[in-house]
């Protein structure tokens, strides 16, 4: 068994199931991300790992043992959430030394460990002040050296960048990575945000109503979405749907057909497709090619320095394209008539 094991969690509230038998196992170390639209149980499953919550059904297992029966504070979890829920009238120093204190460490021990902490989260010299005298960065790593310091058997962190703006949150996000692969702790980590998934994440679990879609590497994940809505939550995608004709010819539902850059013969049926391809993957022509492609014409155009991302008329649909703004590389301009097409491997053939 798995480090962690998660098998066939269940959970309803009022006869609603907010947690469809969930699965999943990952090893020790890992940094795993749980990553799904607003109510979809992530939140959830982080409170029935800790202990706040319990299941109606499956069980949690740590290092070969089921934690189910045990209260929240015997399962030895690190938890960090959005608000930092520091303790304001004590000082940074007493926040962390909380939880050993709890667990009758011994002056001196807890004197060196909270030191290590805070030296660990860069905010040694910071001891003495109160929370409210840190910023918003200052105060979250507050939270997790608080979390760290007692040595979990696994960190639980809720959505726990969110509260930080942008550019204090991509600096956090690299720290977070940087301490939980130092410490080598296992990190269940809750967000909605695709990007901070991707950047933070060894594996990745896209979660929709209660159940796990789909959960690999982000790298997998973005190249091989398993359906419409993991490729247009993770990134961004062109979907077009339709069925497969001989000679590869996709007919759309509008009646539009194109040819697909691919035989695949094992295709051809009645059932209805999606095909999916990121704009980045969509190459241009300005002159007609003589390999298959589809013809279009620019509708509307965003610069966005390095990059500029284009929305094309074409098949009746809106297809957008993103494009590096290379030096040897003109920028299309609205009107444009344009040629385009992909790699049959950088298609995905999605079925809902
Ligand atoms: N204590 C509760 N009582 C009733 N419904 C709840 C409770 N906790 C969560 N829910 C519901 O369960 C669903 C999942 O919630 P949650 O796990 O917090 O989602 P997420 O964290 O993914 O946004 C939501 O529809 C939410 O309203
Ligand atoms: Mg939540």
């Amino acid at each position: 068994m798995a480090y962690l094991a998660i098998k066939n969690l269940s959970k309803s509230f009022q006869n609603n199931l907010v947690l469809d038998h969930i699965n999943f196992e990952i090893e020790k170390g890992t940094f795993l991300s749980l990553l799904g639209p607003s109510g979809c149980g992530k939140t959830t499953t982080l409170r029935l790992i800790a202990g706040f919550e319990h299941q109606d059904e499956g069980t949690i297992h740590i290092g070969g043992n089921t934690i189910d029966t045990l209260p929240p504070y015997k399962r030895n979890i690190g938890l960090v959430f959005q608000s930092y829920a520091l303790f304001p009238h004590m000082t940074v120093g007493q926040n962390i030394a909380y939880g050993l204190e709890q667990r009758n460490f011994t002056k001196g021990d807890i004197k060196k460990e909270v030191s290590k902490a805070l030296e660990m989260v860069q905010l040694t010299g910071f001891e003495n002040r109160k929370p409210r005298q840190l910023s918003g960065g200052q105060q979250q790593r507050v939270a997790l050296a608080r979390a760290l310091v007692i040595k979990p058997s696994l960190l639980l962190l809720d959505e726990s960048l969110s509260a930080l703006d942008k550019k204090l949150r991509v600096d956090m996000q690299i720290e977070l990575r940087q301490i939980q692969k130092e410490v080598g702790i296992t990190t269940l980590f809750v967000t909605h945000d695709q990007e901070e998934a991707m950047t933070l994440s060894d594996q990745i679990a896209v979660m929709k109503n209660g159940k796990i879609v789909q959960m690999d590497t982000p790298q997998n994940i973005y190249k091989n979405p398993v359906n419409s809505f993991v490729a247009s939550f993770i990134g961004q995608s062109n979907f077009l749907k339709g069925r497969i004709k001989e000679n590869s010819q996709f007919v759309l539902q509008n009646g539009s057909t194109f040819s697909l850059p691919q035989q695949d013969y094992s295709l051809y049926n009645q059932e209805e497709y999606i095909i999916s391809v990121r704009p980045e993957k969509i190459r241009v022509d300005q002159t007609r090619p003589s390999y298959p492609h589809i013809q279009g014409k620019v509708k509307f155009v965003t610069y966005i320095g390095n990059l500029s991302m284009y929305l094309i008329e074409a098949l009746g649909h809106d297809i957008r394209i993103q494009q590096q703004n290379d030096s040897y590389r003109d920028q299309l301009k609205v009107n444009d008539e344009i040629y385009f097409s992909w790699n049959a491997s950088d298609q995905s053939i999605l079925t809902e």
